[in-house]
């Protein structure tokens, strides 16, 4: 049995990323619980060495859980490429180096796809949800589309602007908020956590 987090209490988002801060916040929003992001409460970054989404998400959630005292929400999420054999991938900030300039990092995508007709990508979030004593529940959300070129539209943030999920002609950079809600791996992977610890 999943453990519940308590109705009107308040939950630390770990994250420092505007646009999943903003993303979280809109989903966690309706649910009762309150919410404090990590950097008002001035929590440092923890170090994101595990080789997978899953193992940085928990990484930084129990991070923000023990430094904080309360429990706490991460997101370790990034942009996958078939062609590129799924990078950049847990390396998706990265690649956007410490000036984080997707601009510079979608062309990258793109110049490193070249040719290859294989356009398949995907999106994968995983959310860990920590207890200050060390109790954690991850779970997994993935949208599958394809990486376009050239990038259009300003509405999200990263490598939205490259990926049209599948069934859509709209890329995630075009899409109103509530329109990515509907379909994103961040969506999907908190529609799990509400089934199994909310309420
Ligand atoms: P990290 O989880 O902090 O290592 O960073 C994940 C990176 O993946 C972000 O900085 C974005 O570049 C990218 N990313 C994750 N989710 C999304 C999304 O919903 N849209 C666009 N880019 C994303």
């Amino acid at each position: 049995m999943a453990r519940k987090l308590t109705s009107g209490g308040k939950l630390v988002l770990a994250s420092h990323n505007k646009g999943k801060l903003r993303e979280i916040e809109a989903l966690v929003r309706p649910h009762g619980i309150e919410v404090v992001s990590a950097g008002a409460l001035g929590l440092p970054e923890p170090e994101e060495n595990a080789p997978d989404f899953a193992g940085n998400a928990r990484i930084k959630a129990l991070a923000a859980a023990t430094a904080s005292g309360l429990p706490a929400l991460s997101d370790d999420s990034g942009f996958c490429v078939a062609a590129l054999g799924g990078d950049p991938g847990v390396y998706s900030a990265r690649w956007a180096g410490p000036s984080k300039d997707f601009t510079g990092a979608m062309a990258e995508v793109n110049r490193k796809i070249g040719a290859d007709p294989d356009r398949r990508a995907w999106f994968i979030a995983a959310l860990c949800l920590a207890w200050p004593d060390g109790h954690t529940e991850t779970f997994i959300g993935r949208i599958d589309g394809t990486a376009v070129w050239p990038p259009r539209g300003d509405k999200g943030f990263g490598y939205d602007p490259m990926f049209v999920p599948a069934g859509a002609t709209a890329t995630f950079g075009e899409m109103d908020p509530d329109a990515k809600h509907a379909v994103s791996h961040r969506a999907r992977a908190f529609a799990q956590v509400l089934a199994s610890c909310f309420g």
